[in-house]
């Protein structure tokens, strides 16, 4: 699994019209943070709707380890006992990230204001990712960090004992930098300040605050600016973790492409630093209706109706958006070759350092099913087919990253001939119910 087990080959042939509600499960950002932020106040934290993806549980794992009590009662219903802001155990082994960079970037941050030692790893994915992004500001606080070259996991993190307060504007705009930042802050004394040119998640921010934590967020001219006071006593919280909209994204993509479909996609996030990929779809003509507005464990929420559209047309996507879709890219990249006309995706060289880089793994899989891509550093441009004028028949490879493979099974779904992937596997890092849920809907998926 995930890159730590054998690969399963999957494949996706054409199909009838999508049918029927697509009930996603939990957020994965917020299962992650739940977990986390539960291990930091003192009592029991309960969690419904948590993501059972394996990302989620190596987090749950890694809790344990630095001394928490995580407990599942039953599906997605979980408790955490934490041990308070300061209060982490040093883990007797490794710890294992699997392939999740939120896991191991968010625990890093956790850790590195305790005085203890701990090593990370993870799978050969995550160990090809850059962990300096994350350890340049945690050494601000005092904590130092000892990787492989390039700042590559296994690294040995040791925490400041005496750590002081920082001021850290973002280079990159990324929530894992981010929360690691205000997980460390947390156990510094005084002030710690995050600034972020562009706006990421805020999932830390709004969870922080539930927790008990004096948190403030000032709009500059520099960005935002957040204002976290250190050594809060987190008090324990009920999360009701909401559906994850970058989960949400492949049923509602496959119905856009798929002729006939008409699909309910529940309790779709409409939280502003998530929803871009929506955003973006209405742009290119996608028949989506946003029903029923409401708030679901914090979050605004809508329920989506997505209808087969084939008139979809190319856009160039604003830049600026790109954090708010970052993890959409790909699927959007499909919905693309579906559409007429150009789809422009600039300002995205993010995705090369992400579960694979997502700018080759998109622009090989899709030129192997005919499509037309022109690529460089920090562009994707995806010529457009039209609906049903994708020719498929390619075999693609993921290199395990979970996106990419339910992207290319979503194409076949629609594509002339079948799609394959090499690697299925690393699905269960973030949708362990996709083969099934996309199934029911009507789609052909079949392993091997
Ligand atoms: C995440 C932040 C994003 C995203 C990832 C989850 C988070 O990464 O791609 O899937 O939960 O904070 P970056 O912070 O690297 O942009």
């Amino acid at each position: 699994m995930s890159g730590h087990g054998d690969a399963q080959p999957m494949t996706s042939a054409k199909c009838g019209p999508l049918r029927g509600t697509a009930s996603v499960p939990g957020d994965k950002s917020i299962s992650h943070r739940a977990l986390i932020f539960g291990a930091m106040a003192v009592g029991e934290t309960k969690v419904t709707g948590l993501l059972e993806g394996q990302d989620v549980l190596d987090t749950a794992k890694a809790m344990r380890a630095f001394g928490a009590t995580v407990t599942r009662h039953g599906e997605g219903h979980w408790t955490v006992n934490g041990v308070g802001v300061g209060g982490f155990q040093e883990p007797a082994d490794v710890i294992d990230c699997g392939n999740s960079g939120t896991g191991v970037r968010l625990i890093m941050g956790t850790m590195a204001t305790t005085a203890m030692t701990a090593t990370f790893t993870g799978d050969a994915s995550l160990r090809k990712r850059p962990m300096g992004r994350v350890t340049d500001p945690l050494s601000l606080f005092g904590t130092q960090a000892y990787g492989r070259k390039g700042g590559r996991l296994p690294m040995t993190v040791v925490g400041a004992a005496n750590p002081v307060p920082v001021r850290y504007a973002l280079p990159v705009a990324s929530a894992q930098v981010k929360s690691a930042v205000l997980l460390a802050g947390l156990n510094a004394p005084g002030e710690t300040v995050v600034i972020e040119k562009e706006p990421t998640r805020d999932h830390s921010e709004r969870m922080l605050v539930g927790f008990g934590a004096s948190l403030n967020v000032e709009k500059s001219k520099d960005g935002h600016v957040i204002t976290l006071v250190g050594r809060p006593e987190l008090r324990p919280q009920t999360v009701a973790v909401p559906r994850d909209p970058s989960s949400a994204a492949f049923p509602t993509c496959a119905a856009l492409i798929v002729e006939g479909s008409d699909i309910l996609v529940p309790g779709v996030s409409q939280n502003l630093t998530r929803n871009g990929l929506y955003i973006t779809l209405v742009e290119m003509g996608a028949k989506i209706e946003f029903q029923n507005p409401r708030e679901e464990g914090g979050e605004p929420v809508a329920d989506l109706r997505v209808q087969f559209s084939d008139t979809m047309k190319g856009i160039e996507v604003p830049p600026e958006r790109a954090p708010s879709m970052i993890d959409e890219y790909p699927i959007l990249s499909v919905v693309a070759a579906f559409a007429t006309g150009k789809t422009v995706m600039r300002g995205v060289k993010e995705l090369r350092v992400k579960e694979s880089d997502r700018i080759d793994a998109m622009a090989r899989g899709l030129e192997a099913c005919g499509v037309t891509i022109e690529e460089d550093e920090d562009t994707l441009i995806v010529h457009g087919m039209g609906a049903g004028g994708m020719p498929g028949g390619a075999t693609c490879k993921t290199h395990i990253d979970h996106r990419i493979a339910m992207s290319f099974l979503v194409a076949g779904m629609a594509s002339q001939r079948e799609i394959s992937v090499d690697d299925g596997s690393p699905i269960v890092t973030s949708f362990p119910i996709f083969e099934s849920l996309m199934n029911g809907l009507g789609s052909a998926i079949r392993r091997g």
